[in-house]
């Protein structure tokens, strides 16, 4: 089973709280979701491999560690998932970036795919799939099993809020994903709307609606 890990530094915490409250307009939110997705990629790469390398201070020579040259793409998936993406690239600035456009049928709440686009290389990279939103699962399993299906090889999935449903789906699915999320609520409403969540993210970073 994938990890599942909570991400709640305290600066996140914080950012969470403003994200949901309604009266956080559009230009505030897009700011908020792009902070958390840098403070999510600091949790995120935490185990990412160094190697040992050696430079020289004015003093002495001193050995130090970098990041492994390990090649790595991102995944938001479309649209709400684009708001992530900046975020991360300022600590990933090395990252390629894929894009998969599905949408949730209001009636059934299944995804439909409409678009699928990723780098040239992207079945050499680990893959990390971006959606601020893990309502049932139904999307981030559709977008993890699109990628499977074209010989990449996705890795983590991080959101900003799950709810206890669509981490299960997820995990069921899909074992070998590890799941980062920066808060797990409490249940899904008869909508498939996260409770408490934030509302409609995608509507929320856009302003539509
Ligand atoms: C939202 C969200 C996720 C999905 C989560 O997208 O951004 O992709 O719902 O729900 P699920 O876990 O039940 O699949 P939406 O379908 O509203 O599309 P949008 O981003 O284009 O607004
Ligand atoms: N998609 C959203 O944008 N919000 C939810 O609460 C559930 C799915």
């Amino acid at each position: 089973m994938g990890r599942f890990t909570v991400c709640d530094h305290p600066l996140i915490q914080h950012k969470v709280t403003f994200l949901r409250d309604k009266h956080t307009d559009t230009k505030q939110f897009r700011e908020l979701v792009d902070e958390l997705s840098t403070l999510m990629a600091y949790e995120v790469t935490r185990d990412i491999p160094l190697e040992t390398v050696t430079v020289e201070t004015p003093v002495a020579k001193a050995e130090g560690k970098v990041v492994a040259g390990r090649m790595l793409g991102l995944i938001p998936i479309l649209r709400a998932g684009l708001g992530m993406v900046e975020g991360m690239l300022k600590l990933l600035p090395s990252a390629k970036v894929g894009h998969i456009g599905l949408y949730r049928d209001p009636e059934t709440l299944k995804p439909v795919e409409y678009y699928f686009s990723v780098p040239s290389d992207v079945t050499e990279r680990e893959l990390i799939v971006l959606d601020p939103m893990l309502a049932t699962g139904g999307s981030a399993n559709a977008a993890i099993a699109a990628l499977k299906k074209r010989g990449c090889r996705p890795t983590k999935l991080v959101c900003l809020i799950a709810a206890p449903e669509g981490v299960k789906a997820v995990q069921e699915a899909h074992p070998d994903i590890d799941i980062y999320v920066a808060a797990l609520d409490q249940y899904l409403n008869d909508h498939g709307y996260i409770v408490p969540g934030l509302g409609d993210a995608g509507d929320r970073l856009y302003g539509t609606k």
